[in-house]
């Protein structure tokens, strides 16, 4: 098997905070993992994340879905993106836009997104951010943690890649049990899966 070992061009989409983003920008820059991020994409305006981008000098840019008739004209507007960097992988970091043809077709099983549950369970319409985290206290689950897995036409419904647990505790509240596993699983779960994946290595 010949490995496509030349860098990868990363775009990172985003909606929120971006400590998922921080943790893809710190791995590149320190050539923990053999790519770079090529540009930024916020679905929010005002996303943490876009700060972030700034101050790393990458290229970011905005694309509401409020600004397009459909998800697929959004989704277009993503794409004109991806191409001008020569994208090789879409990561979703905390981005809250559903996926639609125009870039599952452009990129198939080159979009990956990690969702902070353990799906399939906690997964779907509705669950993503804190709501994921209430949720699994809610049902008295004796375990959570994180999972990145391709992205298809479904909500978190594309093939596994890896996944990490932790237990979670009595005295948890949903905004701990979300600090602990965006800190001790998430961004060291995705760094791990582009280590491998960035070097042409299958998963
Ligand atoms: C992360 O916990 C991520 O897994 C989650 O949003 C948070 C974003 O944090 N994503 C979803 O819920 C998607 N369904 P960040 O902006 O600090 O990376």
């Amino acid at each position: 098997m010949v490995l496509d070992n030349r860098p990868k061009n990363l775009c990172v989409l985003v909606s929120g905070g971006g400590s998922n983003l921080q943790a893809v920008l710190d791995a590149a820059n320190s050539g923990a993992i053999n790519a770079r991020v090529s540009a930024v994409i916020s679905s929010n305006a005002e996303a943490f994340a876009l700060t972030r981008a700034a101050k790393h000098n990458i290229p970011a840019y905005t694309v509401s879905l409020k600004d397009y008739k459909t998800r697929q004209q959004r989704d277009t507007a993503v794409l004109e993106i991806l191409l001008k960097y020569a994208c090789d992988y879409v990561i979703l970091a905390g981005y809250l836009g559903i996926i639609t043809e125009p870039l599952l077709n452009a990129y198939p099983d080159k979009i990956i997104n990690i969702h902070p549950a353990l799906l399939p369970k906690f997964g779907g319409a509705g669950f993503h951010g804190i709501a994921v985290h209430k949720a699994v206290i809610e049902a008295g689950e004796p375990y959570s943690g994180a999972t990145v897995h391709y992205v298809d036409g479904g909500v978190d419904t594309g093939k596994i890649i890896a996944q990490e647990r932790l237990a979670v505790l009595p005295n948890d509240t949903p905004e701990s049990l979300q600090h602990r596993i965006l800190n001790q699983i998430e961004h060291s779960l995705l760094v791990k899966v582009l280590q491998t994946l960035c070097k042409g290595e299958p998963l």
